[in-house]
């Protein structure tokens, strides 16, 4: 199968969008821009279509997706017993970086919610891509793009990588502005329940909600988590990622030679301060460290990138697992298997 390129025009709107969606209306897979990583489509209602995407990424089937919707009207048919509050509270939020979980009708195939009771539903902040799902008329299934245990890309490029040959079309709409994916909240019980912590955090959440849990499986790895994604090898480039949160440059420093000394090619991701006194030949700046955006946005490209350059190690400067740090975190210590160091 050929992949073919779209780009979008200087308005950010492409021409021949309806091609895309007879491609998908005939059962095909294209991959989508949003806000917070690039998904791979199909119809979201149609199995057979659903489960090509299993297939191109090499996904377990026993991880549900997310369907992504252009109003917020197409909830209802997805959802048994929607409770309007929620509606007043989901217009208030989408579109935007937030998944919401509810209990599942019975037009939502089993591919989707994957032998659960519960469907996954958000609607993207890219205009390209709700334009996109209204021509379909249907809600779009999507999973992040990249091949199972990869990092999700955040470029048309990225996805280019893993996804070539296997998809029938890319839609190019820029690196994403978030980089990485959505909170998935848990809305079938009581109390609202965040099963992954993304750009909205539980505070955020805390304004919108009487109550806002974290699920515990988050922070304890010895629990199992709700979202059945959660407990998947994630996000790992090739080369071996350490997390290391130091008192001061000088114990990084020493951290640093120690493991050059073993003669491996090494890569280091450091906030601006360190970036200053630092020399290395692959070195990026993730920005101020009171701004963790620009962390967040360039952690998977920078990974996918000191892959091409074949290094062995890459040293990511940690960060306090607190508001947006908690979910930054949670990539970083699913990429490094755990390794995450207090030096
Ligand atoms: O930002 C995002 O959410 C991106 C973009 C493309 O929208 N999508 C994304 O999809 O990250 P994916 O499939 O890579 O991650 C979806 C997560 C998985 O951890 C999955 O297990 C969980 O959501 N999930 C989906 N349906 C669920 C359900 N019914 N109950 C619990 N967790 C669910
Ligand atoms: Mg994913």
């Amino acid at each position: 199968m050929k992949t073919e390129l779209y780009s979008l025009d200087d308005k950010g709107k492409l021409n021949n969008l309806d091609e895309l969606a007879s491609i998908i209306k005939n059962g095909g897979l294209v991959a989508i821009p949003t806000e917070t990583v690039y998904g791979l489509a199909a119809n979201g209602l149609d199995g057979s279509a659903v489960r090509k995407i299993f297939e191109a990424k090499n996904r377990p089937m026993d991880n549900p997706l997310i369907l992504h919707i252009a109003d917020i009207d197409q909830v209802e048919e997805l959802v048994s017993n929607f409770k309007q509050e929620y509606k007043e509270i989901l217009e208030n939020i989408w579109p935007g970086p937030l998944t919401a979980i509810f209990k599942k009708s019975e037009i939502v195939p089993d591919e989707i919610s994957a032998g659960l009771d519960s469907v996954a539903i958000r609607m993207p902040d890219k205009d390209v891509t709700r334009e996109l799902i209204r021509l379909v008329g249907r809600p779009l299934a999507a999973p992040s793009a990249n091949l199972s245990t990869k990092p999700s890309p955040t470029s048309a490029q990225a996805v280019l990588e893993d996804m070539d040959g296997r998809i029938d079309a890319i839609i190019d709409g820029g690196p994403c502005d978030i980089g990485i994916e959505s909170t998935v909240l848990d809305l079938t019980g009581e109390v609202a329940k965040i099963l992954r912590p993304g750009f909205y955090t539980e505070e955020m959440l805390e304004k919108y909600f009487d109550k806002v849990e974290m699920d515990v499986a988050i922070s304890d790895q010895k629990q199992i988590p709700k979202s059945p994604g959660q407990k998947y090898r994630h996000y790992s480039p090739k080369a071996k990622v350490i997390g290391v949160i130091s008192e001061d440059i000088d114990s990084f420093k020493n951290f640093v030679e120690e493991i050059k000394s073993t003669d491996q090619k090494i890569a280091l991701m450091v906030f601006e301060d360190y970036y200053k006194e630092l020399n290395c030949e692959n070195i990026i700046n993730m920005g101020p460290k009171e701004d963790l955006s620009k962390m967040a946005k360039i952690l998977f490209e920078s990974f996918r990138l000191m892959d091409e350059k074949r290094v062995d190690i890459i040293i990511v400067e940690g960060v306090e697992e607190e508001g947006f740090g908690l979910s930054i975190m949670n990539r970083l210590k699913k990429a490094a298997s755990g390794d995450i160091r207090r030096i």
